[in-house]
């Protein structure tokens, strides 16, 4: 008769345990992961059931014939209960795509990608543009007082003028939103002295019903260059340069005489309608022309407001606003459709 060690006996409790609780585990899995995890704790190069087996070497030989047996056995049961239930665990997660067609060089389905909005990356190109002709980018207040957005430019508080820009004040303190980007060259110039070469963009606001054409919310982008001999010529070859850049290489420019109280002489520039080239369809009502944005030599008492000595220092300014510019660049017929972010609208610009 064999006579076992309490050793043998408690190893074979211990093994007896680990194929309780082996089993219990496997039959709770529900994932594949989760299988192959229990196999690696129990029966892996490190796992449990590995590690009691190394305790072998303390038994007598008998013995170790015995337990040797019973645990080859009990691996064997625990490698078949696992290999079952992987099955049931991969038909519940993946269903069961035996004797369906499977098209493993189908491509995959492609992410939803974010993009900047048109505004923003024309606001960028804008930058990009200025920055490569040596400008800087200047930022202003978008809520003003009435000195840097009207007085200061040559607006005084009983002048006609300014009607052309239906403005919103807050309540009873003094302060306004501002109605252009003009205040920004203003403020510009008290605290820097020439040469002066800004771009600034930034959101406006006016008094103005919401139609096709008109937002109370919109952008412009200012221009200012002020030295001892800057003029009307460098003022057109920056907007040649700038506009080809921005719009259209092969577009053309024209300069009329206009009035804004801030700059003399005063122009508004006109592009050939890069849709027709210059020939003459709807987008620019058959003139061949477009309106696209106004400027002028600064004037005289806007240099004086900020203390520069007109005699010494002149510059041109200009201002666009960039809804219209885009409506007229992609021949889009209601400012609306920038706010409402429509994916729809979105997705037809170029990716960034
Ligand atoms: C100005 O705001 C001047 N500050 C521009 C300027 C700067 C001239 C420097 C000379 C020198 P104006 O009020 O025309 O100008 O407005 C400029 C542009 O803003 C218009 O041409 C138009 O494109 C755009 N704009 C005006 N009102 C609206 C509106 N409600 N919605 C969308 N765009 C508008």
């Amino acid at each position: 008769m064999l006579l076992f060690s309490g050793l043998f006996f408690l190893m074979q409790h211990h093994l007896q345990e680990l194929r309780a609780s082996f089993l219990d585990q496997v039959s709770k899995a529900k994932t594949v992961a989760e299988l192959e995890q229990l196999e690696n704790a129990f029966l892996g190069r490190k796992g449990s059931i590995t590690n009691l087996l190394k305790g072998i070497k303390d038994l007598s030989d008998e013995e170790k014939k015995v337990f040797g047996k019973m645990a080859n056995e009990l691996k064997k049961e625990l490698e078949a209960t696992l290999a079952q239930r992987s099955q049931e665990v991969e038909k519940s997660q993946f269903g069961n795509l035996a004797g369906q067609f499977f098209d493993v060089s189908l491509p995959g389905k492609k992410p939803a990608v974010g993009r900047l909005h048109p505004l923003t990356k024309f606001i960028q190109e804008v930058e990009d543009t200025f920055l490569s002709m040596n400008f800087e980018i200047a930022e202003g207040p978008e809520i003003e007082d009435d000195y840097h957005n009207f007085t200061a430019l040559n607006i005084p508080a009983d002048h006609p003028a300014r009607d052309m820009q239906d403005t919103l004040w807050a309540k009873d303190i003094p302060f306004l939103l501002r109605t252009h980007t003009s205040p920004v060259q203003v403020r510009y110039m008290e605290s820097h002295r020439p040469p002066i070469r800004i771009v600034c963009p930034g959101r406006v606001f006016r008094k103005d019903d919401v139609d096709a054409t008109h937002s109370p919310m919109f952008h412009q982008f200012e221009g200012l260059m002020i030295d001892t001999k800057t003029n009307l010529s460098h003022l057109k070859g920056i907007l040649t340069i700038a506009l080809r850049r921005l719009i259209h290489p092969e577009l053309e420019l024209r300069f009329r005489s206009s009035y804004f109280p801030f700059v003399e002489p005063g122009l508004e520039v006109d592009v050939s309608c890069a849709n027709c080239k210059g020939k003459g369809c709807p987008v620019c009502k058959h003139s061949g022309w477009i309106e696209m944005l106004g400027c002028g030599m600064v004037h005289p008492n806007v240099l004086k407001s900020v203390g520069l000595d007109p005699q010494v220092y002149q510059g041109f300014a200009f201002g666009a606003g960039i809804e219209r510019l885009l409506m007229k660049k992609y021949a889009i017929n209601d400012i609306r459709l920038f706010y409402e972010n429509d994916p729809r609208f979105l997705e037809q610009f170029p990716h960034v």
